[in-house]
């Protein structure tokens, strides 16, 4: 039987590169489309992202200092959460291009805007599913002895809901059809689902979801 690396974070782990990320993955990917105080529309993959709780419906991004989707955010109080499928995985990275506010990244990777239904905010056409938020917090994060990190949570409350119905198959959303794409791993690394990818297995509490 194998050992174990075991180590103290104060101490460092002596590997090439820090193993944390590839550790917690694949991470789902929170590409957020904003409008800015300007009216400029941004866009923008967050994979320290994630449903945080359902009811209410809560889903949440971190960045790491003060990037526009979180200004965005912050100023217009809402933003829009696109998935990433297969197909799109190359225009959303090269929506993660350091750009300035003053560029619309809708145009910059050749993506077309589609109005909200519930917020002022336009989600990605391309994408089979996108959720509408209102920020309800942001939190800037800290560390155990309270000091505050460049580090900004941003929490929204989902107020609306668009699937590409092909992707409802008897009523349910075929997470697998969809194809969404994951971060994992070091810098380049994704991983992806599709179909072969699922399988079920039932809580062992009679009736629990
Ligand atoms: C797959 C992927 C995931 C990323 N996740 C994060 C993240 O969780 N937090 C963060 O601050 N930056 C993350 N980045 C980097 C941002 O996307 C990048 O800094 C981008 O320019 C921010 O754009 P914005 O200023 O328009 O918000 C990620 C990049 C990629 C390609």
């Amino acid at each position: 039987m194998s050992g174990f690396l075991s180590y103290l974070i104060e101490n460092g782990h002596g590997l090439p590169r820090n193993p944390l990320k590839a550790l917690v993955a694949p991470r789902p990917i929170g590409w957020i489309s904003t409008r800015s105080a300007a009216g400029v529309l941004n866009v923008a993959p967050y994979s320290f992202f994630n449903m945080v709780c359902d009811s209410p419906p809560l889903i949440a991004f971190s960045s790491g200092g003060r990037k526009d989707s979180l200004c965005n955010a912050q100023e217009r109080g809402e933003f829009v959460w696109n998935l990433v499928s297969r197909p799109l995985a190359e225009k959303m990275n090269q929506t993660s291009a350091l750009v300035g506010p003053e560029v619309d990244e809708f145009s910059l990777a050749e993506l077309t805007p589609a109005p909200g239904i519930a917020i002022d905010t336009p989600r990605v056409a391309e994408s089979p599913a996108a959720l509408e938020c209102r920020v309800t917090q942001i939190i800037r994060l800290t560390g155990l002895d309270g000091t505050e990190a460049d580090q900004w949570l941003t929490i929204g409350q989902v107020l609306a809901v668009h699937i590409r119905e092909d992707l409802i198959k008897d009523g349910l959303f075929d997470t697998g059809a969809a194809q969404p794409v994951m971060r994992a791993g070091y810098a380049a690394d994704y991983a992806g689902i599709d179909a072969g990818a699922m399988f079920k297995m039932r809580r062992p509490d009679p009736g629990a979801a």
